[in-house]
């Protein structure tokens, strides 16, 4: 017995992670099935970021924004870099926002994602230099279908393009000049929520020759459409998938051309198309990657890594539509906005359960904030506190299909995770109670419990999560037996083991809260964060 512990200890220590490598670059990191992993410091990390509010991002105000930022324990800080301040005049580059933004996240050992407000912002221009946007002869808006000028800039115009390419470029060699060998900075958002509000498409002389024209062959062989004009190959949607196509095409040369002085990985965000939406350009950009877009951005923009799900909704049934539709083997599950309230906190865990890289909550840098506020701020605090010390353990079992997840919904109180080797997870939300689980579990009044469960060798887990009780039971119904359950913590990547837990505190299953009394008629209170379980082998 004692010998087989000791090998599944030293399976779990001997994880096959590479060492780490301060010098590698970060990178997306593609597995044989297709599987992507962000790779940082050469160990697979998991995004646990806070985003900052759009006009927050400049030296004046970081430190009290940055303090905000802090409180939610995020392993990463996502903040804008305005293509209007970093340009003030053409090809006059002011670095001070950048330099300050990677000085504060060093001091305080965070890693950053900068996020390109460039050409797009919002399905609009309003980051674009006013000495562009003063100048419309040189660099054109987008024409609605009157004609009429919109906030977009035309990604027809080569001026607009060139202009864009020149800024990215400028910008990504800073980065590579002064943060080459650190990696402070691990990816990097191109646009934000691309494509334009106003029209479904630019309406420019140069536009409508060419939707005039026949679609590309290679772009329609690859959807499997039609050969044909814009129509002919794509049928009532024609307009949207040409400014899908004109606006992926824009992007993709500006992230080529920063790829080629600095491979960072890339992502773009979407203004999603959901909550019912129906009319691209008014209800959501028209050409930015909605889902039924998302097969063309990736046949027009293979220099962009990941297209990121901007999820604003506090309904679980449409967050996991959402996540579903953007999960797949060439697009890992990336939150890369959501909603800064305490209902958005367990929907990390879906992103867990569908292996994907990260997960960021905007606006989080309230000066004053509200109770609710602080009360969101302390539930996407308790996840991203339990889960940095374990974020490449979690990205490697994501690689590896090891990692298991599942959260409490209406209706859905308990819930059985089916795992590997022959067992499954009983998993009961709520906080805990003393003894038996009742026949009918509850939902919980918040709704907040969470769970992960990561085999980290045969017969071996680790299990951590909010509000939870987890009872491992044989598939097969057989009896099994839980052998040994470690109340533990992460330290320096190294499992400390507090003590072990038994009687009392398993016989009823595991459980996880964050209530510290979670247990009145207990002398000693339990507030289990996350445990090592080992069980047997009949
Ligand atoms: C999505 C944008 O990408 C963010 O920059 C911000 O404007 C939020 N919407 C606000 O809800």
């Amino acid at each position: 017995m004692f010998i087989r512990w000791a090998m599944a200890c030293l399976m779990a220590v001997a994880l096959p992670l590479s060492p780490a490598l301060s010098d590698e670059m970060p990178r997306i990191a593609i597995g044989a099935d297709g599987h992507r992993t962000l790779m940082v410091d050469g160990r697979p990390y998991f995004v646990l970021a806070a985003q900052l509010h759009n006009s927050s991002a400049w030296p004046a105000v970081l430190d009290e924004a940055w303090a905000q930022a802090l409180k939610m324990s995020p392993n990463t800080i996502e903040a804008p870099i305005y293509w209007e301040q970093f340009e003030p005049s053409p090809g006059h580059y002011d670095t001070r926002n950048i330099d300050a933004l990677i000085a504060k996240a060093r001091s305080t050992n965070k890693r950053l994602i900068l996020l390109w407000f460039g050409t797009w912002k919002n399905g609009e221009n309003h980051y674009v230099p006013t000495w562009m946007r003063d100048n419309p002869e040189r660099y054109p808006r987008m024409l609605d279908e009157k004609g009429e000028p919109i906030d977009v800039q035309s990604p027809f115009s080569t001026n607009n393009r060139e202009a864009d390419i020149q800024a990215y470029v400028a910008f990504l060699r800073h980065l590579k000049k002064v943060d080459g060998d650190k990696h402070t900075v691990i990816m990097v958002q191109v646009e934000n929520e691309p494509g334009s509000l106003g029209s479904v498409r630019d309406h420019g002389l140069e536009a409508d020759a060419a939707f005039k024209s026949a679609a590309p062959a290679d772009l329609t062989r690859t959807l499997g459409k039609p050969a044909g004009s814009w129509r002919e190959a794509f049928g009532p949607q024609a307009d949207e998938a040409f400014a899908a196509w004109s606006t992926a095409s824009f992007i993709e040369q500006v992230a080529s051309a920063g790829r080629a002085v600095y491979p960072l990985p890339v992502y773009v965000n979407c203004w999603m198309r959901y909550k019912g939406f129906k009319y691209p350009g008014i209800d959501y950009p028209s050409g930015g990657p909605i889902w039924s877009m998302l097969d063309l951005w990736k046949a027009a923009a293979p220099s962009v890594d990941l297209i990121g799900t901007d999820i604003y909704t506090n309904d679980p049934g449409e967050y996991q539509r959402v996540l579903d539709q953007y999960a797949r083997a060439d697009n890992p599950s990336w939150v890369s906005e959501t909603e800064f309230s305490t209902k958005t906190a367990p929907y990390l865990y879906y992103v867990l359960a569908r292996g994907g890289i990260g997960f960021s909550v905007f606006g989080i840098d309230k000066s004053d904030p509200t109770a609710e506020q602080a009360a969101a701020m302390a539930a996407h605090a308790e996840n991203f506190a339990l889960l940095d010390p374990v974020r490449d353990i979690i990205g490697q079992a994501a690689a590896e299909h090891r990692l298991y997840a599942a959260v409490e919904e209406p209706g859905k109180a308990q819930q059985s995770l089916p795992l590997a080797d022959g067992w499954r997870a009983l998993v009961s939300f709520g906080p805990p109670p003393w003894g038996d689980t009742p026949g009918i579990v509850s939902n919980s009044p918040d709704m907040s419990g969470r769970v992960f469960i990561v085999q980290t060798a045969k017969e071996e887990w680790l299990v951590g999560g909010t509000n939870v009780r987890v009872e491992f039971v044989r598939a097969d119904q057989r009896r099994g037996q839980v052998l040994r359950v470690e109340d533990g913590a992460y330290e320096a990547g190294t499992w400390t083991m507090r003590r072990w837990l038994n009687g009392d505190e398993t016989d009823f299953g595991i459980n996880f809260t964050k209530k510290k009394k979670w247990c009145v008629s207990r002398p000693e209170p339990i507030s289990l964060a996350i445990a090592r379980v080992q069980v047997d082998d009949p």
